[in-house]
């Protein structure tokens, strides 16, 4: 388990695509400077952490997820000075970055690809998962065949260039597939703790690591892979006690086990995400069922409560925007859930203001469908949304072509707007210990069709009930506790009463009991 971090408790985190957040060079991709000059921003916005994509130097063929040198920016973003100097100045401002990890695979470019190809043994030969021979594929898994002069197949973890790092295998069935503790596999691990603490003595807070649990090979329940992650954090407790590990692994009872302090819930595996706001009924939309994600919730809070934070995001680089399935005012219904859940929120870059997936574009740097997702901040009403001063057409990806589009500035001028009610809504559940991150919860109605979402959010001596309604229909909640100060409302006014509130269609309300 990890230790306690106390800024955590309090973290609303940001997260960056940093190819299209602000250029400031006018190259028509976004950099570094450009997320430090956004800082008081996001800072007023009310969010103090941030999460970057990676910004390390790849050929971008999976959008950085293809890492070719761990340890430099990639220079189309900047230096590692300037990476330096965000940290810096988001530590100057209260706030702290995380970067991200892609332990489990490098770009076939990296220099440990190009020796490990080569027929001669040498220090890199094991660091990639390899079988013996070019005719045998690797069973189960993707492989690289053909393009080297090592006669050999290589196991890939996602794209076809993404060739996977070797940490061995829990119960190794092949002569090729090495054990945990071999040679190879403590090597691959050792460099990737090198590369952590590189950044981390360069002032980096942490990381979000990719793929976090399926790093060690046939290890169905992942007894191998927590043990591999609870070596790594005795490793950062040592030197960085504050080094904080947030996990895409969706599974926070295996990530918090080994030793992540959090772990996303995510639109693919267990956990019903998607049934709250992308599907054909969404529950945000205001005619699904959360049910079912509720149960799930329940089953993974009970297993890391009191040891780890489960997060759940508006959004990221990989999903379809928010936007696309919660329209208009059910998007503040949707961000009065996220922003009332334990767990640190996670808000994607634009979702403040509701940027929209723009349709049909073309791929970019492997992105297909996600592309979509991953278009140029909207800052204002300016040229190019003052995403940057290059020609239109050389931009990272097009911008959202309608002229309606929604732009942080104009909506920071509106009190009406979805930035200030995310803005509102940050800072009351800063105002209460109950609802900030470790605050426990109890579901007191579980959003079934027609039904609300409803919960008690609770710290030491503080109570609050949430409950969101995202269905046209009012809703008569019992509650055995007397109703106190309405903390937050949107939409109609309930009518309260004692034992029971009377919740009208549409709307959302805190209240302390
Ligand atoms: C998950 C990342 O979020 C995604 O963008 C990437 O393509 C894959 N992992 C592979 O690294």
């Amino acid at each position: 388990m990890s230790g306690r971090v106390q800024w955590l408790e309090e973290a609303v985190f940001y997260e960056i695509y940093p190819q299209s957040f602000k250029d400031t060079d006018g190259d028509g991709i976004g950099n570094i400077r450009g997320i430090t000059e956004k800082l008081p921003y996001i800072k007023e916005l009310g969010c103090n952490a941030l999460w970057l994509n990676p910004c390390f130097e790849s050929p971008f063929g999976d959008a950085g997820y293809d890492v070719s040198d761990y340890r430099k920016v990639a220079p189309r973003y900047g230096t590692n000075a300037d990476l330096e100097e965000l940290f810096e100045e988001a530590h100057r401002l209260d706030m702290h970055v995380l970067l991200d990890l892609v332990p489990g695979h490098t770009s076939w470019e990296h220099p440990w690809f190009k020796e490990s190809m080569k027929a001669e043994k040498n220090e890199y030969t094991d660091r990639y998962i390899w079988t013996d021979s070019v005719w045998d594929s690797a069973d189960g898994y993707a492989s690289l065949r053909g393009i080297s002069e090592r006669d050999g197949s290589c196991v890939v973890n996602f794209f076809t260039h993404q060739p996977a790092l070797n940490y061995g295998f829990y119960k190794p069935e092949r002569p090729w597939q090495q054990a945990m503790d071999s040679e190879g596999a403590m090597a691959s691990r050792n460099a990737m703790k090198e590369v952590m603490e590189f950044w981390l003595s360069k002032g980096c807070d942490g990381f979000r690591v990719d793929m976090a649990g399926s790093l060690v090979k046939n290890d169905e329940d992942g007894k191998g892979t927590i043990a591999l992650w609870q070596d790594v954090r005795r490793f950062l407790d040592q030197r960085f006690p504050e080094a904080v590990l947030v996990s895409e692994w969706g599974e926070p009872d295996k990530s918090i086990e080994g030793g992540f302090h959090m772990d996303f819930l995510l639109h693919f595996g267990p956990s019903h995400y998607n049934d709250l706001f992308r599907c054909e009924k969404p529950f945000f939309g205001g005619n699904g069922d959360a049910s079912v994600f509720v149960k799930k919730y329940l089953e993974s809070y009970e297993k890391a409560a009191g040891r780890g934070l489960i997060c759940i995001p508006s959004g990221n680089h990989d999903m379809d925007r928010l936007a696309r399935t919660v329209k208009d005012g059910n998007a503040k219904l949707a961000f009065a859930f996220l922003l009332s859940m334990p767990g640190a929120p996670f808000i994607y870059y634009g979702d403040e203001i509701g940027m929209r997936y723009v349709e049909n574009l073309t791929s970019v740097e492997g992105g297909y469908g996600r592309t979509g997702a991953r278009s140029p901040m909207q800052w204002d009403r300016s040229e190019n949304a003052g995403f940057s001063t290059a020609p239109a057409e050389k931009l990272y990806i097009p911008l959202d072509p309608d002229e309606a589009r929604p732009d942080a500035e104009s909506q920071i001028k509106d009190p009406d707007s979805l930035w200030n009610e995310v803005r509102k809504l940050i800072g009351i559940r800063r105002a209460h210990k109950a609802l900030m991150n470790p605050g426990g919860i109890e579901f007191v109605c579980n959003g079934a069709a027609g039904k609300p979402l409803a919960y008690y959010r609770f710290r030491d001596d503080e109570k609050i009930l949430a409950v969101i309604n995202p269905g046209a229909e009012e809703y008569t909640l019992k509650t055995e506790l007397k109703p106190g100060e309405l903390i937050y409302l949107f939409g109609e006014e309930p009518v309260m009463r004692d034992g029971a509130v009377e919740v009208k269609g549409r709307s959302a309300l805190f209240m302390t009991i």
